[in-house]
């Protein structure tokens, strides 16, 4: 650089200093052309024009300045598009922010602030937060910012609400389409009645409900109890009725948007991948509609194969023809007379809710559930109560008269819901609640017998169909001891020609899955996940089998479908779903596995009726046994397969508790890269997956690791990680490292466990407290930190291996004020056997 570029640059550099033109502020008599833009002075947002994609209008508006992808955030002009390139942005003379077209003849948006007319000098500065303020320069006054007017993207630290004061209402609205910014038809909004609520409407009418505030979470959205990226906070005073949320690691970028088909969508930048991954989104199933079943009712999605309808406690479809028609929409009605009020009615509590809306419904905050249910039977007009502050160990006390709207049932969180109900109807539900429990012993008898039988005539199948076999050379294709290959797959006739090395994974026809699954008969359906549906099948020799019907538009081409296939297969192991074959024709690709008749580990694990089914001895066998199947993905097979989406649901267990790994491979079956390249969606489930992956998309041996620490834990603790209970606001990883600090991490282990080791006390405990001291090192923040599978099944199997201390696990937080918002599309263990969790695909 020579003297005079020198003196140039410096006084270049004076005048940014001390001239009022700072790089992200606009002052009077300054312009923005259509080309310049204003920048954050940390860089994160930038305001300028710009057009949508396929249009030629002109807008102006906020975007990420370091996001490669344009990703507006706030658009001034919505509805006012600019022709050409005219457009300029400046503070008038009475401080408004005005855009202006055609030299400044044409007015096409202001900020319209009455009040800036009183002190006329102003400057508009644009925030690292995306905010964009016009300041009064008198008062230094924020008199007008773009966080109060947003459009279709909530920001962190951004506001929504009323405030109640000047009646400033801050809502999202969807655009009309992605070339057109105007407002569309979905919004998304705090309705304050009642008991306030949030809602996302279309065409003004409720489409799904987020609900109410339980005191860390919306009622309906379970999932964001898990404290991971967001704090989320709720305000309900006098003043303001809002919610904003923050980002406890400022170096994420993330936002929320509406969508223009009513689709409320979490994602967050991955710098890496250089695009937006989707986390969460809403509405999901059909039960999330609003008031898909009419008043009175309850919308279950997990009645798998059944009408999701039901009527609540007491009372009976308004149109019984409707309903049998799979119709619910006219909801449900009282049974009979009204009752009289005061003689003998009471309460049936409907678990895992969704409460109802409350629009109509009154709290009282200082009553708590116990004087809440007798407020309720007081007032001979109240339907049902619940608690306020559920999620706050359940004070404050909801009442709702009348119609009970848009309740919901989830896989295993929501609130308890208390329907009130006649004495007679109270008589009944008692009673088959105490039948329900004689029935149980009666099921599982039956259980029993009918499962020694089915083997039996199992085994009597293979032994007719080996004697058939050595008979004829042409039966149906079946299992994996004779059918056809790969390699041949037009020589279906043929293939005991074939020399035996080549006969690797068998080739099933269509035919013979599709009568083995009744045509894949939602009957036969036991779960569905992001790779498609599993059906139960049996095949003509008696042999039960499940059949993965992955999704048509998920995957790769046949060839390498296949190939893939035969890799898989060849991962054989006992802790490991054994593939007994594929389907490929017309389009349709499927996977056939052994059929376990026990559902997976989940259902024993979390469910409290049987909770009591895996012993102490058990659970650590089944922990040893899913370290083995993992260590022999991870390191002991050639390929070397990362699960990615280890957790409960997908371990299954045989008649004998034996437990067995799902879903291995399915990233590869899918085409891998796929996964990521095209659907923008991470795979896996939210409470099971590392940070790292979670937030980055990248996985490693490590995050596989990870959530084995998770599943470890809940297995000693009987407690799902994701899950909400009252003792401590954290996740159970959280929950267990707070104990262990204290060491008290004997609270930890499942309760239900006391009685069934009083001999042996001291010799479970150590065991589990060495469980525990492995999960906790498994899910330690720095994956380098976390041990190999080898080692993990070393530290298992070893009495007297000396452990080291675990570091800190990711997601701590300590706050009260905690609050996720993550989640996959994360189906529960609906089915018997296979049950994929993993994110859609598209
Ligand atoms: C803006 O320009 C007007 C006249 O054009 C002048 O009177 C005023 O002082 C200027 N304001 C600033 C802040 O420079
Ligand atoms: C842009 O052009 C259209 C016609 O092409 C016209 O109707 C509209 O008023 C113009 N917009 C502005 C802001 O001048
Ligand atoms: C706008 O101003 C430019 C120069 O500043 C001029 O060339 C152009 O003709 C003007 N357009 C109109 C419509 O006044
Ligand atoms: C406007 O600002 C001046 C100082 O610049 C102050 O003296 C005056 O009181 C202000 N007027 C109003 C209405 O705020
Ligand atoms: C919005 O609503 C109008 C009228 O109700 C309808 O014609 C239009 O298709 C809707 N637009 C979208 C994007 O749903
Ligand atoms: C969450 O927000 C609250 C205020 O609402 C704050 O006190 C707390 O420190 C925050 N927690 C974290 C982990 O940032
Ligand atoms: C809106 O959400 C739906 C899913 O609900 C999705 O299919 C669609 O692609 C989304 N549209 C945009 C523009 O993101
Ligand atoms: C809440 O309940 C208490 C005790 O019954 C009562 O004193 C109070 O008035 C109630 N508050 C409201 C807002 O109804």
């Amino acid at each position: 650089m020579n003297t005079e570029e020198g003196s140039v640059f410096a006084l270049l550099l004076l005048f940014l200093l001390q001239g009022s033109i700072g790089l992200d502020i606009l002052s009077q008599n300054n312009t923005i052309q259509d080309g310049n833009l204003l920048v954050s002075s940390g860089k994160k947002f930038a305001l300028g024009f710009f057009s949508p994609i396929s249009s030629s209008h002109r807008y102006v508006g906020i975007w990420y300045y370091q996001v490669s992808e344009q990703t507006v955030v706030w658009v001034a002009n919505r509805e006012r598009p600019i022709n050409g390139t005219s457009g300029a942005l400046s503070i008038d003379s009475d401080g408004n922010l005005v855009l202006h077209e055609t030299n400044g003849s044409f007015l096409v948006w202001s900020t319209n602030v009455a009040y800036a007319l009183s002190n006329y000098s102003t400057t508009a500065q644009l925030m690292d937060s995306g905010n964009l303020v016009l300041v009064q320069d008198f008062s230094e006054r924020v008199i007008w910012q773009s966080f109060d007017y947003p459009t279709d993207t909530m920001l962190p630290f951004m506001k929504l609400g009323l405030n109640r004061k000047t009646g400033l209402n801050r809502f999202l609205t969807s655009w009309k389409s992605p070339e057109d910014p105007t407002p569309g038809n979905i919004s998304y909004r705090i309705d304050p009645t009642g008991y306030p609520q949030l809602l996302l409407y279309k065409d003004g009418d409720p489409y799904w409900r987020a609900g109410s505030w339980t005191g860390d979470r919306w009622s309906g959205i379970p999932e964001m109890t898990r404290a991971y990226i967001f704090n989320l906070s709720f305000v309900n005073d006098p003043d303001e009725v809002s919610i904003m949320y923050r980002v406890i690691d400022a170096s994420i970028i993330t936002r929320m948007i509406v969508n223009e088909s009513g689709s409320l969508r979490r994602s967050t930048w991955h710098d890496r991948d250089r695009r937006w991954i989707e986390f969460w989104f809403d509405p999901k199933d059909q039960c999330d509609y609003y008031g898909k079943c009419g008043p009175n009712s309850n919308c279950n999605p997990y009645n798998t194969g059944q009408f999701e309808c039901t009527c609540l406690p007491g009372l009976e479809p308004k149109s019984p023809g409707d309903w049998y028609l799979k119709d619910g929409s006219a909801g449900c009605v009282r049974r009979g007379r009204v009752s009289v009020c005061r003689s003998g009615e009471g309460f049936v509590r409907v678990a895992r809710a969704k409460v109802p809306d409350t629009s109509k419904a009154r709290a009282n905050m200082s009553l708590n559930l116990k004087e809440c249910e007798e407020e309720c039977l007081r007032d001979c007009s109240c339907t049902a109560y619940a608690s306020a502050s559920e999620s706050l160990g359940g004070s404050g006390c909801l009442i709702w008269h009348g119609d009970l709207v848009d309740t919901k049932t989830f896989a295993d969180s929501g609130q308890d819901l208390y329907v009130w109900v006649d004495a007679i109807e109270l008589a009944r539900h008692r009673k088959t609640r105490s039948l329900s429990q004689k029935a149980m012993v009666a099921i599982i008898l039956v259980s029993i017998l009918t499962a020694l039988l089915l083997a039996g005539f199992f085994l009597y199948g293979l032994a007719i169909k080996k004697r058939k076999d050595r008979r004829s050379h042409n039966p149906q294709v079946s299992d994996m001891t004779n059918s056809t290959y790969f390699n041949e797959p037009q020589s279906v006739e043929d293939r005991s020609d074939e020399p035996r090395g080549n006969r690797d994974v068998p080739l099933f026809d269509l035919s013979t899955v599709a009568s083995a699954t009744n045509n894949f008969s939602v009957l036969n359906k036991l779960g569905r996940g992001g790779f498609g549906s599993v059906y139960k099948g049996v095949m003509d020799n008696g042999m039960e089998i499940a059949v993965k019907k992955l999704s048509k538009h998920s995957g790769q081409g046949v060839k390498e479908f296949k190939n893939e296939v035969r890799l898989i297969a060849k991962l054989q192991h006992w802790n490991l779903v054994r593939i007994l074959g594929c389907c490929v024709e017309e389009d349709e690709k499927m996977l056939i596995y052994e059929y376990l008749p026990n559902k997976s580990l989940d259902t024993f694990l979390f469910d409290k009726t049987k909770r009591l089914l895996p012993d102490w001895r058990k659970r650590f066998e089944i922990a040893s046994g899913v370290a083995r199947g993992l260590l022999y993905l991870h390191q002991d097979s050639r390929l070397r397969i990362i699960h990615r989406d280890l957790k409960a649901s997908n371990i299954l267990l045989d008649t004998a508790m034996n437990p067995k790994i799902s879903d291995f491979g399915m990233a590869r079956v899918c085409g891998g890269d796929q996964i990521r390249g095209n659907t923008n969606r991470v795979v896996g489930t939210y409470g099971y997956m590392s940070p790292k992956y979670a937030m980055e998309g990248i996985f490693s041996i490590k995050s596989d690791i990870y959530s084995f620490g998770v599943l470890l834990l809940e297995v000693i603790s009987g407690k799902r990680n994701g899950a909400y209970y009252h003792e401590s606001p954290s996740s159970l990883v959280g929950h267990a490292w707070e104990l262990w600090k204290e060491g008290n991490c004997e609270d930890v282990i499942d309760e239900s466990m006391g009685d069934s080791c009083t001999k042996e006390e001291a010799f479970v405990g150590e065991i589990f407290l060495k469980c525990i001291q492995i999960g906790l090192l498994c899910v330690q923040e720095f994956a380098d930190d976390r041990p190999d599978m080898s080692t993990v099944v070393f530290m298992l199997a070893n009495k007297d291996v000396v452990l080291a201390s675990p570091k800190r696990p990711a997601y701590v937080f300590k706050s009260k004020h905690h609050g996720a918002n993550l989640s996959a599309n994360d189906k529960p263990a609906s089915g018997n056997d296979v049950t994929i969790s993993m994110l859609e695909g598209r």
